[in-house]
């Protein structure tokens, strides 16, 4: 992918599934990367098995705190002497019947996909402002972000946020030289959702796949990191303030 090599990554929810994958694939493109994630010892973890691909650390912290994320950005600043690519891609899930959501689950699904998401981005872009050299902001959002899956009415409206909170960014970041983008991925096999899927039986899942995915099968990890790296490439120059959806063709299906 062009002008990927010697760039300046951070990757939050980096120590999992995509962002895991992500991190791996911007290695490969000759960046420089700093990872967040929840939990020390996954980050920990994740950073010794990429260390052999480059130059990668790693910093824990909950996106949902506003000194959480001064620590992550600061610190992803320090390391790397300064920023150019955000991929902010730190989110949960799980599911739940609209009519049993309580206003705790509701406000911690929108606190970390959502506010964190906004608290991330706000730093990020402060920094790229400051530097003056530009850069990119790639927002993750979902399928969920653009149609109602049945059990998962905070996770969907906090995706849809992060749609409308890329496309604001874009309006007010572009003439800085920032390019904001959101991904929608649709199925993709990860940690995440195989804890969603653990109580489900198999043919459960297969079938899912089978009727819902016209490619027939969950998408990979490193088909949404190759996503992130297209978005952040010179390839994309004039690609702003928009979406990329890589759902194997689940939104096509009427
Ligand atoms: N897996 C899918 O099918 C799918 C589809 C569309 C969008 N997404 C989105 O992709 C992103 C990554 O999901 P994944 O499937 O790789 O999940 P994952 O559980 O494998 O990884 C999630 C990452 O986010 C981090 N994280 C979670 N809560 C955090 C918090 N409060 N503070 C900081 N970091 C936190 C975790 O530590 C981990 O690094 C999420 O935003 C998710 O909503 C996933």
């Amino acid at each position: 992918m062009r002008g990927l090599s010697g760039k300046r990554v951070l990757v939050s929810g980096g120590s999992s599934g995509i962002g895991a994958a992500t991190a791996r694939r911007f290695l490969q493109e000759g960046a420089r990367v700093v990872i967040g994630g929840l939990d020390q010892a996954e980050v920990d973890r994740t950073v010794a098995e990429l260390t052999p691909l480059g130059e990668v650390s790693g910093l824990p912290g909950d996106v949902s705190s506003e000194a959480d994320v001064a620590r992550l950005v600061g610190g992803a600043v320090a390391a790397l002497g300064g920023l150019d690519v955000l991929v902010n891609n730190a989110g949960t899930a799980w599911r739940e019947p609209f009519l049993e959501i309580t206003p705790d689950h509701w406000d911690r699904i929108i606190a970390v996909n959502l506010r964190g998401m906004f608290l991330v981005a706000q730093a990020v872009a402060r920094h790229l402002v400051a530097q003056g050299t530009g850069g990119v902001i790639l927002n993750m959002s979902s399928t969920n972000g653009l149609g109602g899956e049945a059990d998962y009415a905070h996770y969907n409206a906090s995706k849809g946020g992060v749609l409308l909170l890329t496309r604001t960014m874009a309006v007010e970041l572009g003439r800085h030289g920032i390019r904001v983008n959101a991904l929608c991925p649709g199925y993709i096999r990860t940690p995440l959702n195989s804890a969603i899927s653990a109580g489900l039986d198999d043919g459960f899942v297969s079938a899912y796949e089978r009727d819902h995915i016209p490619l027939g099968r969950a998408g990979l990890a490193e088909e949404v990191a190759a996503g992130y790296a297209f978005l952040a490439s010179d390839d994309a120059a004039f690609v702003h303030g928009t979406e990329l959806v890589i759902d194997g063709g689940q939104l096509a299906i009427m």
